[in-house]
């Protein structure tokens, strides 16, 4: 049976203006590109939109993790919205386009991949989830709870299927090392270890061993490219992307999206150097204002039928997160009266900008002995 897979592959290649949405004119590029992309046969289906300043590729087709064709087929829109954004004079044109040439895989390069191939059930539902002004361990939340807190998914009691629990795999950014480990077994121990957010992160989770899914085929896929690392220096947040298949055997489609009814605290927002509450939006909404922010997530909704993508539907476009919006605003300016303290303000070592080694300077001969 062929398998299918959907890569979705993003970037920041120049913000409208500053650093709150893409302008229209970059997705109608990526669109006509895409559908000559199509043409070729290089994918099967596509859709573009954008969550705040980040330009967005959902795409399906039947080639496989890491393709050569489909990731330079994603390299080229980027670089050619990178010329319109210049073009434009948008803001911070090219910013995530951090190598000149392509060399046959995007990955490490600049731009952002959640990528998974599996065998299509069925029906197929997946979700496509984008962040703006946060980091990628804002996904470890929400997917723990997606698949391994039963007061979130009530199939992971109720249903033998999920009874078992998943697999998760989890990266250490910093030592670029990964971890597999057994929910709800090692839960406490999973748990240690991406509460620490800026370091561990959930890349991959999978069926268990002998359920009705494959334990090979990935159900969610986080993406993980940490920029700072790839440049060298810090330049700027990583908004992270994943896909999350959900029903029959997984989380129902509702309990993938009830994480995100709590607009928990993540990293990012304005110069990527604060604690702000994620709010869920619609894409219409998915525009960064007030002070840059305060950090959004999208969620699409698509059946996957015969490698095509069926959809989407605007997730969180419903007045069942109304209240979710409500609360991450009062979070939102509960947080902005800290000002420059912490914890709104990220310790020194996790900002994107920082001017303390200049004021240490300047202060250096006044500092006395206590
Ligand atoms: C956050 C972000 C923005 C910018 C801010 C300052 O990830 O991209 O908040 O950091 O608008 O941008 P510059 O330094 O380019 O003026
Ligand atoms: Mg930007
Ligand atoms: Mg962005």
């Amino acid at each position: 049976m062929t398998k299918v897979t959907i890569s979705i592959i993003k970037a920041d290649v120049g913000g409208w203006p500053g650093h709150a949405t893409v302008h229209p004119r970059l997705m109608e590029i990526a669109r006509d590109m895409l559908s000559k992309a199509v043409e070729g046969a290089i994918i099967s289906d596509f859709h573009v939109t954008h969550c705040g300043d980040d330009l967005e590729l959902i795409m399906s087709h039947t080639k496989g993790d890491n393709n050569k064709h489909v990731h330079e087929t994603a390299w080229n829109i980027f670089t050619t919205t990178t010329k319109e954004a210049k073009a434009l004079k948008l803001y911070g044109a090219g910013q995530d386009m951090l190598s000149d040439a392509f060399s046959g895989n995007v990955r490490g390069m600049g731009p952002g991949i959640a990528e998974m191939t599996f065998t299509e059930r069925k029906a197929e539902p997946v979700v496509a989830y984008m962040m703006d002004k946060t980091e990628p361990g804002a996904f470890n939340l929400p997917i723990f709870r997606m698949f391994a807190d039963p007061f979130n998914t009530a199939g992971l009691i109720i249903d033998p299927n999920l009874h078992p629990g998943f697999m998760f795999e989890i990266w250490d950014i910093m030592e670029s090392k990964k971890v597999m480990m057994s929910s709800p077994e090692e839960m406490y121990d999973i748990l240690a270890l991406i509460g620490a957010k800026g370091r561990y992160v959930i890349k991959r989770v999978y069926p268990k061993e002998g359920g009705k899914l494959p334990a090979n085929e990935p159900v969610a896929v986080i993406s993980t490219e940490k920029l700072y690392k790839i440049a060298g220096e810090y330049v700027g947040k990583d908004d992270p992307v994943a896909a999350v298949r959900a029903q029959s055997g997984l989380p129902a489609l509702g309990e993938v999206l009830e994480p995100f009814a709590f607009p928990h605290l993540v990293s990012g927002w304005m110069r990527g150097s604060h604690n702000g509450p994620l709010m869920p939006v619609s894409v219409k909404n998915a525009t960064c204002t007030r002070f840059d922010g305060p950090p959004r997530v999208v969620g699409l909704g698509f059946q996957v039928s015969d490698g095509k993508l069926v959809g989407p539907v605007d997730l969180f476009d419903d007045p069942g997160f109304d209240y979710t919006r409500e609360r991450a605003q009062r979070v939102a300016e509960y947080m902005r009266r800290h000002g420059p303290f912490e914890p709104h303000r990220l310790p020194l070592e996790d900002m994107e900008y920082t001017t303390l080694p200049n004021v240490m300077k300047k202060l250096k001969d006044r500092f006395a002995k206590v």
